[in-house]
């Protein structure tokens, strides 16, 4: 049985005390025996901390929001997988279109990150999605299609069940302009039925797939509502307490 899924990415948002506050409060909202696992994806610099406060809740986890694709050594700057790892920290984002766009992130580049982060045991959330014009020109199946192949379908039957994948369309993100339930729903199943032709309908039944983009308290009970829809990957509106608690409720 595949899990309902909500996370907050923070993206470079909040400092500290502000990141604390949130986690606070939402902790004090929620309740956790909703059968919703809840992970907040903080900066690298509050991570410890932010996994430290949802310790002692099963359903509460974190996530890095990206990882190096080298392993170690003379990379300044740079976070590896068993860094994030040795903090306990459950998830690591990948592949979110702002880094594919921003940081010139490649489905090879991708390949390597994911990689380290199962070597690592970070289980992985990974985004795929199209831009406008990939879909007003109608490829978008093809380029989703093509993102997973070449950076997650080469692992095992057994290293797939780590991953947990996020369709984010870039015209969504940020934009407030959501995809509609109907075309999220359509992508949700594309992919699950690509994750079958690839592994089987088991795998793809037991993966989660969750949705991100412009996502917010009034438009997720619909969205998630939807048969292969697990939950969302959530930006502006995981930034307040209680916009995020009632898209967690929104299940
Ligand atoms: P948004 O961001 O909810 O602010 O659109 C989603 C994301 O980028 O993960």
């Amino acid at each position: 049985m595949r899990k309902n899924i909500v996370v907050g990415n923070w993206k470079m948002n909040l400092n500290r005390e502000e990141g604390i506050k949130l986690v606070e409060e939402v902790i004090s909202l929620v309740s956790t025996d909703n059968n919703v696992e809840v992970v907040f994806s903080p900066s690298f610099l509050y991570l410890h901390k932010v996994n430290k406060m949802c310790a002692n809740y099963n359903l509460l986890q974190t996530a890095s929001q990206n990882i190096s694709h080298n392993e170690r050594g003379a990379f300044t700057g740079e976070v590896s997988s068993q860094m994030v790892n040795s903090l306990n920290v459950k998830y690591t984002i990948l592949g979110h279109s702002e880094r594919r766009e921003y940081f010139n992130e490649t489905n090879i580049e991708l390949k390597q990150k994911v990689d380290l982060s199962l070597k690592n045991n970070l289980e992985i959330i990974f985004c795929c999605g199209e831009s406008l014009n990939q879909r007003e020109s109608g490829v978008h199946f093809d380029w989703i299609k093509q993102q997973l192949t070449e950076s997650v379908f080469h692992l095992t039957e057994k290293e797939f069940e780590k991953i947990v994948i996020a369709y984010e369309p870039i015209w969504a993100i940020g934009t407030g302009v959501t995809a509609s339930s109907d075309q999220a729903e359509e992508i949700h199943q594309f992919v699950r039925n690509v994750i079958t032709e690839k592994y089987n309908e088991n795998i793809a039944e037991n993966t989660s797939i969750l949705y991100g983009g412009s996502c917010n308290p009034t438009n997720a009970k619909e969205l998630f509502s939807k048969k292969n829809i697990d939950g969302g990957l959530i930006g502006g509106a995981s930034l307040n307490a209680e916009n995020f608690t009632r898209i967690i409720k929104s299940f």
